[in-house]
């Protein structure tokens, strides 16, 4: 169910000529000239990553393709890599993570696909409000789960649902790579209208040489090792990249540690880790030191805790995964997603996957 591609015309971003950047830096100083590039056209400035999507498509009933010209400050991305996109919602910024799903060679324009989640808010505006035009804040791309130097000779990709896009951007990477060793893809959709690139895929198994079985959850059920075996009989020794939802990374871990292989195995959650603090360890004090706010515990992530008493503490991925939330927890015990205590002072915490269990003071 493909619906037609909007476009617009290409323009060069970031262009002003680095001499008269210069200049009018100096002149405009305190404020930096950034703050006045903002209000003339916001890809202008130089100090931030900014992206303007230059083409849109909706590709599944609740998925939408975003294609971005990134501004002048962005210096590319290894496959599989993500970036922190934020956009202004009813005036707060909101940030998540997505990862770019082209091939790392072609760096010039990026693309997103993004599954829009009932009740999430930034998927969801994304699908609702992204038109050709709109300026993203971008963040430099970052993240493990990416293609090594060398490249690996045989290599398995495993994906389900919007889980597609860091796999496939190593696929079409290493296509333009004509990369001589082996490669498999399985994916996992509940139906076939829920395919974001069905006919990409189909090209790419029929033209390219690598093996790609798409299985419909619906009809063909969910992972099993015959799948598997199918697709790729020369699993054992490949190098495996796994990113999906969280029951088809469980199945596929299992799988992986029965045969003795999970050293083999590298994986991307997009979901965040549940975090347990049992009814009777929350209602502690948080005291943001900071800001001076002072709240009672429900046990939920410190973040969203933070967010609800209208603060407001930077942070990326919500899941542990990229740092930017990182404060200093002053005293207190605290609880990782991971079910980690720790009640030492003066410590860094992540507050997207750390729940306070009694009082906490934390300098923010
Ligand atoms: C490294 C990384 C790369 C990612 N790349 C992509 C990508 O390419 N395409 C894409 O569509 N998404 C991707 N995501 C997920 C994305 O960052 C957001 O989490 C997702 O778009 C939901 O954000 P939201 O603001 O709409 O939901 P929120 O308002 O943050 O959350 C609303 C509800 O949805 C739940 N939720 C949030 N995220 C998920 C999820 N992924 N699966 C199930 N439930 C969820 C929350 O627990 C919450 O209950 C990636 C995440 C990470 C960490
Ligand atoms: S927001 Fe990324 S680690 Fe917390």
């Amino acid at each position: 169910m493909a619906m037609r591609t909007v476009r617009r015309a290409a323009t060069r971003p970031g262009s002003l000529p680095a001499s008269l950047a210069s200049l009018a830096e100096k002149l405009l100083t305190p404020h930096g000239v950034d703050r006045y590039l903002e209000l003339i056209d916001p890809m202008l400035v130089r100090s931030e990553i900014r992206g303007e999507v230059v083409a849109l498509r909706r590709p599944t009933r609740d998925s939408i393709t975003l294609t971005v010209r990134p501004s002048r400050a962005w210096r590319g991305f290894a496959a599989g890599q993500f970036v922190r996109v934020t956009v202004d919602i009813d005036g707060v910024r909101r940030t998540r993570c997505y990862s770019p799903a082209g091939s790392a060679h072609r760096g010039d324009e990026l693309e997103f696909t993004v599954k829009a989640h009932e009740g999430g808010l930034v998927s969801r505006h994304l699908h609702e409000r992204g038109h050709v035009g709109m300026v993203l804040g971008l963040s430099p791309a970052d993240g493990t789960f990416a293609l090594p130097e060398p490249r690996p000779e045989s290599i398995v990709l495993i994906a389900g649902g919007s889980g597609i896009t860091p796999v496939l951007s190593m696929l079409r990477t290493l296509v333009d790579e004509r990369h001589p060793g082996e490669v498999s893809l399985l994916y996992y959709a509940r139906t076939p209208d829920d395919v974001p690139y069905a006919d990409e895929l189909d090209e790419l198994a029929a033209r390219r040489g690598v093996r790609i079985h798409v299985r419909h959850t619906a009809t063909d059920g969910h992972f099993n090792a015959d799948h598997l075996r199918r697709v790729a009989p020369w699993f054992a020794r490949a190098t495996t990249y796994l990113c999906g939802p969280s029951s088809l990374m469980e199945a596929v871990r299992a799988h992986y540690a029965d045969a003795g292989i999970s050293e083999h195995l590298h994986t991307e959650e997009f979901a965040p880790p549940v975090l347990t603090v049992a009814a009777s360890e929350a209602g502690g004090r948080i005291r943001f030191v900071r800001s001076g706010v002072d709240i009672v515990s429900d046990g939920r992530p410190l973040l969203e805790q933070a967010e609800d008493a209208g603060l407001s503490p930077e942070h990326g991925c919500r899941m542990g995964i990229c740092f930017s939330c990182t404060q200093r927890k002053v005293s207190g015990v605290v609880r990782t997603a991971g079910g980690e205590e720790s009640a030492e002072d003066d410590e860094e915490i992540q507050l997207c996957v750390t729940a306070a269990v009694g009082d906490v003071e934390i300098d923010c």
